[in-house]
């Protein structure tokens, strides 16, 4: 059943072609139509309520989504569809367009090694290559290239598991794997968040400690 449009309101965006064609003919899904999880509904209202316009949180509520089932699976969209008052078509067009978001089932570890130019330049390429080489045949692991990811003074780096390393050499993309494998954690010298930070007196080698 489609959501009710009230003549008197400006045209909804979401819930007709506007700059983000609707690419299914489906319409808003009721919410006793799909099964959303409580907490899955409850975070998606928390992140609307956080813009005057709910379509904004579009992007935190597929990651939601991806948190919760591994992939922006098609029921999950719809159940986020419903959550708020948008096409699945619409959430779609938005998961598809974003490199972190994915729309077929990826493995549980997500790699993600960055080849533009600073990692480039120090080995960025053959670092992408040691981690396809390593995670080869594991049907778990998802390893891809990707643009800059913002952290250019740890090149060549990569993203595993939403957490950076770097600088890394190829030779220890195959530890990195095998200390997945056995839920060890990944490089620890080479783990940005274990960095000292100027003038953190918390970590150890911060400015703080001098
Ligand atoms: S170029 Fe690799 S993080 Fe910026």
């Amino acid at each position: 059943m489609s959501a009710e449009v009230n003549p008197n309101l400006p045209v909804d965006r979401a819930l007709t072609e506007g700059r983000v064609p609707d690419r299914t003919s489906e319409g808003v899904p009721e919410l006793h139509e799909v099964d959303c999880p409580q907490e899955l509904r409850e975070r998606i209202e928390v992140l609307m309520s956080r813009y005057p316009d709910r379509k904004s949180a579009s992007i935190p509520a597929l990651w939601a989504v991806q948190e919760r089932y591994g992939w922006c699976t098609p029921e999950g969209i719809r159940q986020a569809a419903a959550v708020m008052r948008v096409t699945p078509g619409y959430l779609e067009s938005v998961a598809s367009f974003y490199d972190l978001l994915h729309t077929e089932a990826v493995g549980s570890h997500r790699i993600e090694v960055c080849t533009n130019i600073s990692c480039w330049m120090r080995g960025g390429d053959e670092l992408l290559e040691a981690f396809k080489v390593a995670a080869a045949g594991e049907e778990d692991f998802f390893v891809t290239g990707f643009e800059c990811l913002g952290a250019c003074d740890i090149a060549p780096m990569a993203s595993i598991d939403q957490r950076y390393y770097g600088p890394l050499e190829a030779a220890e993309a195959g530890k990195a794997i095998e200390q997945l494998k056995a839920g060890e954690a990944v490089l620890p010298q080479k783990d940005l968040a274990a960095r000292p930070l100027a003038g953190d007196t918390a970590r150890p080698g911060g400015q703080g400690d001098g």
